[in-house]
């Protein structure tokens, strides 16, 4: 170990001139226990891991264009984080991209479209913490900060309504808002209390306590009405883990116990007054590690940029967003040039090492070695989906007796419907193929198809054939 220490130290020695510097391979290597694995480095091949021991903090910034890699690393880093340490992870879904991933993994969903969350819950905080918070989301999310009569307002009425009431609502706050003819305060609330917006209005549903410590969490703000009604979600969210995780100190033993990840959230990582800023901020006073995403590096805060122990830089190509994240990082004008050659998956990491004076260096990956997912294929027979890995199903096809051809025409259905597929359709599919309905029920028995809905399949299915003469369903040749 020590020679191929030295050995390795030499070789970057003499290749110095020829590529640009990458970190020493005892900031790099770790235990397999010890940190995460990432890829490798591209010149000296040398194996990263992500040991936040090592780093200044544990939070992480992530930027690319769409399509970079960007969700791809978070999943790949989540899942591996769960296997080490059996971390937590909450996602706050900003386009609902995670929520499939989330449930294929095993997690849970949280669709907030069906949920509320009472923004006067004090979940364990006193009045005067909680009072803060919200006044602070609504400083970014109102404006406040041009209407300091409204805000005044709305601060004394805070302070009322939870003297008069114990569980107070937002619905509580206008009122006495309006008790006190405070209209224009009231009126800037009101819009949270409008049938289909009223989320944050109504008792809470969710149970805030319980989410940092749930296994793998998506918080699904895609079925949110608007982008505000998403932040002031977010924000929320935050803000009560952040002062649940204020309360344990972190343990440099056990691994991080939790990472929140925002994903596109302009709004909140933009903001100097938000949560997502501090936290960055503050370090490793908080025991989790927040990751934080965006295409557009300019909706990021400096100082989420410059503070973060990690950062990946996937593709850029806008000189724009380019320079923006180079003068806060400070990397060669050879990276610069790189990053907007990028492939998928290809990334410059920028570390901030905790032992060196030099603070920090940015170097370029190979690739991001992920992790590719099981993948499940979604039956809908009825009332009941039926769930099956793959490659499972694909050798259950072939032992049923399709062709190669078939079995690829199969997934090439199952593909188009983003992984799922309706019963009568997959049904056809097999007749075609000239199987009998008796094999046909077998096979979906063997699936594990309740046979009530075996019998409202092929109804279907023949239903269907009878009103369009032609089995619903097309079949590209060579597709
Ligand atoms: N490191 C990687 N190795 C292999 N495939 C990748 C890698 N990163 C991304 N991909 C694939 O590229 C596509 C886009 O990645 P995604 O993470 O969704 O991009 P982004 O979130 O930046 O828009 C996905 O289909 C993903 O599976
Ligand atoms: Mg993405």
């Amino acid at each position: 170990m020590e020679l191929k220490e030295y050995l390795t130290s030499q070789m970057a020695r003499r290749l110095f001139l020829v590529h640009p510097p990458e970190p020493p391979p005892d900031l790099l290597l770790s235990d397999p226990g010890e940190g995460i694995y990432i890829g490798k480095t591209r010149w000296l091949n040398v194996p990263v891991f992500w040991d936040y021991k090592k780093l200044i903090n544990s939070h992480i910034a992530i930027v690319g264009i769409t399509g970079s890699g960007k969700s791809y690393l978070v999943k790949t880093f989540l899942t591996r984080a769960a296997l080490i340490w059996n971390s937590n992870a909450i996602i706050l879904d900003w386009t609902g991209e995670y929520n499939k991933w989330v449930r294929q993994a095993g997690g849970t969903v949280i669709s907030l479209g069906k949920e509320s969350l009472n923004l006067l819950d004090l979940a364990g905080l006193t009045v005067a913490e909680r009072s803060k918070q919200i006044m602070s989301a609504f400083e970014i999310m109102l404006d406040l900060n041009n209407f300091p009569q409204e805000r005044y307002d709305i601060e004394e009425a805070l302070d009322e309504v939870y003297e008069k009431k114990r569980n107070p609502t937002l619905v509580d706050l206008v009122n006495v808002l309006e008790q006190d003819k405070k209209k224009r305060a009231a009126r800037l609330l009101r819009r949270f209390l409008v049938e289909g917006s009223d989320f944050f209005a109504r008792e809470s549903s969710l149970e805030m306590g319980k989410l940092s410590n749930s296994g793998l969490v998506c918080i699904d703000l895609h079925s949110l009405p608007t982008e505000e009604m998403r932040s002031l979600t977010g924000l929320t969210i935050l803000q009560f883990l952040k002062e649940r995780m204020r309360r344990e100190t972190l343990s440099e033993e056990k691994g991080i116990r939790l990472f929140v990840v925002v994903d596109e959230a302009w709004k909140i990582a933009g903001d100097d007054r938000s949560d997502v800023i501090t936290i960055v901020r503050e370090g490793r006073k908080y025991n989790f590690s927040l990751i934080v995403a965006s295409q557009n590096p300019t909706d990021m805060h400096k100082t989420i940029i410059s503070n973060v122990g990690t950062m990946f830089i996937l593709r850029l190509v806008l000189r724009e967003y380019k320079d923006y994240v180079r003068n806060s990082l400070g990397y060669s004008p050879y990276i610069d040039n790189e990053i907007s050659r990028f492939g998928v998956g290809d990334a410059a990491l920028n570390m901030i090492f905790s032992k060196r004076t030099d603070k920090s260096s940015t170097f370029l990956l190979n690739k991001i070695d992920g992790e590719e997912p099981l993948f499940v294929y979604t039956i809908e027979v009825g009332k009941m989906n039926v769930e099956i890995e793959r490659e499972q199903f694909s050798r259950m096809l072939f032992e049923l007796g399709l062709t190669d051809d078939q079995i690829n025409l199969v997934k090439v259905e199952f593909e188009r419907g983003d992984g799922m597929m309706d019963a009568s359709g997959f049904v056809s599919l097999l007749e075609k193929f000239g199987y009998s309905p008796s094999s046909i029920m077998t096979f979906l028995r063997q699936l594990g198809v309740e046979e009530k809905y075996i019998v409202e399949v092929f109804s279907l299915t023949k239903r269907r054939k009878a009103i369009k003469g032609v089995v619903d369903l097309t079949l590209k040749e060579g597709d």
